[in-house]
């Protein structure tokens, strides 16, 4: 018999329901199994395949790096500056943007989680529900206060616009809320260009800040389209911060590419703000890996592979919405689909119905009924339909 050890108090913790089903899915022997899981991007044969732009890139890296040094807790700065103008349509001045790589999207959303709880411990966080599963315990891990209103009803696939306002309208000044840049995940239902006006308005007016998250930016209506409403938000208060990941829409996933800006009002501001982010960094991972974010450079300093990436980027775009338009007219039950934006949507199931779907057809999705569209081609859709009314 061993010895009591302080790791004796640990209390045993859930294997992350959603990441599970990466290993489930596997294991499943049956040939018509669906993987509607984990957020990643799958082309018409099923693959997750790495982008061309990403290749050459990586070929042109291989051949021309000359030094795998330490980069500093900034990570590759070039990186972050060539990202802003797809991110904010423009590029600002250093003292009044300060930008970082991250370890993915995640990293950033932690970072600037600490970076609000150095400001002030315990800052209440807002969250529009249902979210993220990862949102509220990475906000809750830097010791900030998670506090929520309802964002979206699965049953009516509606926003529920008045609660969110109403929620806002009553947040303290010096309050965050975390926003879902485009291609809500997991609702896939975005806000209206007035909507967002009306969002920036209150933001604005409560002297709220606001804490983007814009993990999907190209995946839904375009670029320039999907990051309209974040920068209406960004630009109508002083100070606001911005969790990128380039994990998605690069095809990334397992680098880890993300980055975190933060804006303020004033070039002091700006400044403090950069110098607490990478003090915290130096903290958290002391600088991030390098490859992926060196990969976005190698592409975004040179014209034709940035357009052989946007092409590609489109060519994803393009698929994951012509699913969506074929469920949405191969069932009127999923005409909301039809409307939604970005890989996920939500669908009206319990999770008893989830498990008869995983159970009896070998289709695979999140417990909460979130479903990745692009996880089926136009070859797998009537086939996905015919399990859904199988279950209703
Ligand atoms: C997802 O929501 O499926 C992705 O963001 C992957 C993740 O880290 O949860």
């Amino acid at each position: 018999m061993s010895a009591p050890s302080l790791f004796d108090a640990l209390q045993q913790q859930p294997a992350d329901a959603l990441l599970s089903l990466i290993g489930l899915y596997r294991d499943d022997p049956r040939a018509q199994k669906l993987d509607l899981g984990v957020g990643v991007y799958r082309d018409e044969t099923g693959a997750t395949p790495v982008l061309r732009a990403v290749k050459a890139a990586e070929a042109r890296l291989l051949e021309t790096q000359g030094s795998k040094s330490y980069l500093g807790p900034e990570g590759d700065i070039r990186y972050a500056e060539l990202l802003q103008p797809i991110v904010f349509g423009r590029t600002l001045a250093a003292d009044q943007l300060a930008g970082v790589q991250t370890p993915g999207g995640t990293g950033a959303l932690r970072l600037a989680a600490d970076l609000i709880a150095a400001a002030r411990p315990g800052a209440k966080v807002w969250l529009g529900t249902p979210t993220w599963p990862n949102h509220a315990p990475i906000m809750k891990a830097a010791g900030l206060t998670v506090a929520t209103y309802r964002y979206y009803d699965q049953a009516t696939q509606t926003v529920l616009f008045d609660e969110m306002m109403a929620a806002l309208s009553g947040a303290a000044a010096g309050d965050v809320v975390l926003l879902h840049g485009c291609c809500h995940n997991p609702a896939g239902a975005d806000l209206t260009p007035d909507q967002w006006r009306a969002v920036a308005e209150v933001v604005a007016a409560r002297g709220l800040i606001p804490l983007v998250d814009l993990a999907y930016q190209g995946l839904g209506d375009g670029l320039e389209q999907d990051a309209a409403g974040a920068r209406l938000v960004l630009d109508s208060v002083p100070d606001a911060l911005l969790a990128y990941s380039c994990d998605k829409n690069f095809g990334l996933y397992r680098e880890r590419v993300g980055a975190l800006y933060a804006k303020a009002a004033t070039p002091a501001r700006t400044e403090l703000m950069r110098s607490n982010i990478l003090s915290l960094a130096r903290a958290n991972w002391s600088m991030p890996p390098d490859h992926g974010a060196a990969l976005v450079r190698v592409i975004l300093e040179d014209a034709a592979l940035t357009a052989d990436w946007r092409a590609e980027l489109t060519v994803m775009r393009t698929r994951i919405n012509q699913v969506r338009q074929a469920l949405a007219a191969g069932d009127s039950a999923l005409a909301f689909l039809g409307r939604q934006h970005g890989m996920f949507s939500l669908l009206p199931l319990s999770a008893e119905q989830v498990g008869v779907l995983r159970r009896d057809h070998a289709v695979y999705m999140a417990g909460s009924g979130r479903v990745n569209l692009a996880g089926l081609t136009l070859a797998t859709v009537p086939q996905f339909i015919d399990s859904l009314r199988a279950v209703r």
